[in-house]
């Protein structure tokens, strides 16, 4: 359609359909008539109604479905104005890869495309128009329980993930049906919740506001992303959906964003709950004056909007603009010619867990896992006879993440069959030893758990935290092993010391009495479909781990908020040993530093960092030097390393980071082998907020380092002039 068609028809439009366009429905009250929605005098309202208005659907299953709803709302549109059909396609949808945490620890923007493409060809076959990815909240506080869903604690990680995600999902034309529109969530700061409790309100400086967790949002709009989603949060005071500074000042005029904006579920109705609007349609009047163009769920957009714009409270150019964007993404998607878009039958059954997208799984799970700890025992060797599997998780198949679509658990490659896939031949014991959630206090099991470790040749521990302990709503605490798996650990370890763990969790745990329990150790997090391959073979050298930790784990849940990029006090630093300097600003029972660092991951090789060379000493206003960094693979075995370069500003007009990623590169390297890894920096990289809240860099010196967070090595200084 030309603009000129979508005006007429935006000119021909009620004020009712206007409304209708700005209204999202889950799909669920049409499939399975399972949400009543009622009117304002309490009445329920009839789904064929609001199925003839409605401008878009969200959360519905196959292809098959997708049609279906098409044609319904088709079927009584006298505008035909088609659907928008809209789902959650996180981390994959039937082959489901690593949780985005995970995909952080690859530091491979490559592997993320690769993951990010494969999703688009299930979700486009499945008829999703728009998916509402990527997550890019920075997250510096493992009890919330979302952490699972960003990449890192990181801004620039989040930062490059998000583009590559957005890139690869949307292509260069979206009305191509292979194609899908992303929605970036959840704007803004929704990661830092007060004392980690998911929707709780944020308070923040403006400074850490645009330094730690704009970029990403920013990144992902700037590679395209088509819409975004304000935060349930409050911040500052205001909550997102109605923040005018956030939506009106900063996203559409500073920014330039001119693609839709949806608000998250029910957000709207939810300024009622947080005390800013009096009612419903004081809510739908806040949230449209902050242009949010739809409503998700239909609360309050579908009952009052219409109202508002008669009683000129709302202004029709305002509820217009609203419409056109909407209208706009749907002609953009080719809908109005063609509403099915990608649903498509026979195109689910070739795409779905194909041979192609299982290996492209596997990869990024075997990639994403980080080695914590090892004392060499891992890998383990091949001809071994006896294996013991032991834990909760020896047989879950749960192994997929919170946003994983519902009945990932049948696709799952378990524990079991990765290591009969890859050592048919040896005998494999099983013992689950005891449960992994809070309530589970049985511990009979452990004995008959100890006796199979003591008579095995290797044991794997499978321990972690149930699927559903991380995600929406599911903040902790304690960040412990649930259960009595520690004892499990403890016993079963002194059975066997051949004994290594595998983790299967969403969040950073304290592993703190594991790490001095166990002598090896293998983050998992949730692998996803291909979990028993992908840890099957790293256990045995298959696959050399070569995951970094997006974002630290603590030594306890105390340390929260623990970022990598904290500021300098003006007190003493600790010892050299990490012991507290009196009146300084440490812990007397613990040290400040993160157990296992932001960036820091094993290998079964061993890296040489040889030097880091600046090709100038200075660096101008808007020039760039290069920064050479000289690795040799030292040990004697291919392996993966990830490159990270950080930066420290030691003088400037307000407190700067300790250390402050600017760039990485994942290389490969084969025994003996050795790489110069050339890092372009620009001036502008260096730059942050001064007390004017502008972007500069100042004059003196910049160090460069190498190495990972809290362990840089070979410093460089350059002098900015
Ligand atoms: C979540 C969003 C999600 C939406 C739709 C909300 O509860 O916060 O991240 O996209 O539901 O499922």
């Amino acid at each position: 359609m030309t603009e000129q068609a979508l005006k007429a028809l935006l000119d021909s439009m009620t004020l009712e359909e206007k409304a209708g366009q700005l209204v999202q429905c889950n799909a669920g009250m049409f499939i399975a008539n399972e949400l009543a929605i009622t009117g304002p005098d309490g009445e329920p309202l009839p789904a064929e109604e609001l199925c003839r208005v409605m401008g878009s659907v969200l959360t519905f299953e196959d292809a098959e479905q997708a049609k279906a709803l098409q044609d319904m709302h088709l079927a009584s549109d006298p505008k035909q104005i088609p659907l928008l059909l809209m789902l959650d396609v996180i981390h994959g949808l039937r082959t489901t890869y690593p949780i985005p945490l995970a995909m952080g620890c690859s530091f491979d923007d490559d592997l993320m495309t690769e993951c990010a493409d494969m999703a688009r060809r299930e979700s486009s076959a499945c008829g999703v128009h728009v998916t509402f990815n990527p997550m890019v909240d920075t997250a510096r506080d493992a009890r919330w329980g979302r952490i699972l869903e960003t990449n890192s604690e990181e801004p620039l990680l989040n930062s490059r993930m998000g583009a590559a995600l957005v890139r690869a999902t949307q292509g260069d034309d979206l009305s191509n049906p292979e194609n899908v529109a992303c929605c970036v969530k959840h704007f803004a700061a929704y990661g830092a919740g007060e004392a980690g409790r998911d929707y709780n309100g944020v308070e923040l400086s403006e400074r850490s506001l645009m330094q730690d967790y704009l970029p990403a949002y920013k990144a992902c709009l700037d590679a395209g992303a088509r819409l975004i989603m304000p935060s349930f949060n409050s911040l500052n005071g205001v909550p997102s959906v109605a923040n005018k500074k956030l939506m009106i000042d900063l996203l559409r005029k500073e920014w330039g964003f001119e693609g839709i904006v949806i608000s998250d579920y029910n957000a709207v109705g939810e300024l009622v709950n947080h005390g800013i609007a009096a009612d419903m349609k004081d809510a739908a009047r806040l949230a449209m004056e902050a242009e949010c163009d739809i409503d998700m769920v239909q609360c309050a957009y579908y009952q009052h909007l219409a109202d508002l714009v008669r009683e000129r409270t709302v202004s029709e150019a305002t509820v217009d603009a609203a419409v056109m964007r909407v209208l706009k993404l749907k002609n953009e998607l080719g809908l109005f010619e063609h509403p099915y878009h990608g649903a498509d039958e026979e195109k689910e059954r070739e795409v779905y867990l194909c041979a192609e997208h299982r290996e492209i799984a596997r990869r990024a799970a075997e990639e994403s896992a980080v080695l914590l700890k090892n004392e060499g025992i891992l890998p383990f060797r091949k001809d071994v006879k006896r294996i013991a599997l032991i834990g909760p998780f020896a047989e879950e198949t749960r192994l997929n993440g919170f946003w994983s679509r519902p009945g990932a658990e049948r696709y799952t490659v378990t524990l079991p069959e990765g290591i009969r896939n890859l050592l048919p031949d040896a005998e494999l014991n099983i013992v689950r030893g005891c449960g992994a959630n809070f309530e589970d206090t049985e511990t009979a099991g452990i004995a008959e758990a100890v006796r199979v470790a003591a008579g095995a040749d290797v044991v794997i521990l499978a321990v972690g935290e149930p699927e559903d302990y991380s995600g929406e709503g599911r903040s902790r605490a304690e960040l412990s092993l649930p259960g009595p798996q520690m004892q499990l650990i403890r016993e079963v370890t002194a059975a066997n010391r051949n004994t290594a763990v595998l983790l299967f969790n969403g969040r950073p745990l304290v592993l703190t009495e594991l790490t001095e329990t166990v002598p090896a150790i293998l983050e998992m997090w949730y692998p996803g479909t291909e979990a028993g391959n992908a840890a099957a073979r790293l256990l045995w050298g298959e696959a050399n781990p070569c995951g970094k930790l997006s974002a630290g784990l603590p030594r306890s849940v105390g340390q929260y908020p623990m970022p990598y990029n904290r500021m300098n006090t003006g007190r003493p630093k600790p010892l050299p040993d990490d012991r507290a300097v009196p009146f300084s600003s440490c812990y007397l029972d613990m040290p400040n530093l993160p157990l296992y660092s932001f960036g820091y991951g094993l290998s079964y090789t061993s890296f040489t960092y040889e030097s880091l060379i600046t090709s100038e000493r200075t660096l101008k206003e808007n020039g760039e030097i290069q920064v050479t960094i000289t690795v040799q693979n030292t040990g004697n075995t291919a392996g993966k390393e990830t490159v990270q370069l950080y930066m420290r500003d030691p003088v400037a007009s307000v407190v700067r980071p300790v250390q402050q990623l600017i760039d990485y590169r994942k290389i490969s390297l084969r025994p003996g082998e050795r790489a110069e890894v050339v890092f372009t920096v620009r001036e502008e990289q260096l730059r942050f907020y001064n007390m004017e809240g502008r972007e500069v860099s100042e004059r003196g010196e910049i160090r460069l380092s190498t190495g990972y967070a809290d362990h840089l090595i070979l410093t460089e200084s350059i002098e900015i002039i």
